[in-house]
């Protein structure tokens, strides 16, 4: 394996207050790494420093040989880095194969684009079904399948996805863990920022936990599943089970 994705020494500030301070990271080709962390621990920030949608002030982020630091985010997505943002974010008045269509908007094959559609269309006929329809008559689960669709829409080489799971029924959860497994044995890399810690290092190969902006813990995944007790410190709340609620609850701040 080697490094399709590399972050080094990124720092990213809001005003006067440092978010990331530091932070480095390293994606092999065709894994998933997982970004865990408690509330505000600077994990979105990561993945937006990546994109440059935030300005960073001081670090480098390598794809490949390509040395994107300076890149403007529409080069980093044409390079294949795409993010599925918090709160899926999917434009509710448009209809489902418009939202799809928003992920092509760099591509010209539209023969090719045509036929990933089709194909999505066949993974998730609720989405099939309703092509025509507007976004906002899908479930909270069937947004994230739609938001992950039109990712996949951009063909990306690094796939990030911020939190998928979050606020999702039960089923849901288990469909969009399912996907990213799916998408992963494909061949696609995935960086996975996630609160379900558990169904995250399930899946991921490996891991890297932030507290405050900074990397507190990184290791393949097997060994940090096999140190809960040291994870549960970092992430502050203890196990899935207790620490959900509490993050459901301020789901609705962001
Ligand atoms: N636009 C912004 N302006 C000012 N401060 C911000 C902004 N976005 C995030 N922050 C701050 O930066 C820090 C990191 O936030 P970030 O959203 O990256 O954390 P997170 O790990 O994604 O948290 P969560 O689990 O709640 O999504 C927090 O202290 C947050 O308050
Ligand atoms: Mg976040």
């Amino acid at each position: 394996m080697s490094a399709i994705l590399s972050v080094s020494d990124l720092t990213v500030a809001y005003g006067g207050v440092t978010a990331l301070d530091g932070v480095s990271l390293t994606v092999e080709e065709g894994e998933i790494v997982t970004v865990l962390g408690a509330n505000g621990a600077g994990k979105t920030t990561l993945l937006l420093g990546i994109m440059g949608a935030v300005p960073a002030a001081r670090g480098r982020i390598q794809f490949r040989d390509t040395d994107l630091s300076r890149a403007r985010p529409h080069t980093r997505l044409a390079s294949g880095l795409v993010l599925v943002p918090e709160g899926r974010q999917v434009l509710v008045s448009l209809t489902v194969e418009e939202n799809l269509l928003l992920g092509a908007h760099l591509r010209r094959d539209r023969a090719a684009v045509r036929s990933e559609i089709d194909a999505i269309y066949e993974r998730f006929p609720n989405l099939g079904q309703r092509r025509h329809v507007a976004a906002a008559t899908l479930s909270g689960g069937e947004q994230q399948m739609l938001a992950i669709g039109r990712a996949m829409v951009a063909r990306p080489q690094v796939l990030m996805l911020d939190e998928p799971s979050l606020g999702l029924s039960p089923l849901f959860v288990s469909k969009v863990f399912e996907l990213i497994q799916e998408m992963n044995r494909s061949g696609l890399t995935i960086v996975l920022v996630e609160q379900n810690t558990g169904k995250a290092l399930s899946v991921a190969h490996s891991a890297t936990v932030l507290e405050l902006g900074k990397v507190a813990v990184a290791g393949p995944c097997e060994t940090l599943r096999n140190d809960r007790r040291l994870l549960d410190a970092y992430l502050g709340g203890g196990s899935d089970e207790t620490s959900e609620p509490s993050r459901q609850m301020q789901a609705g701040t962001h």
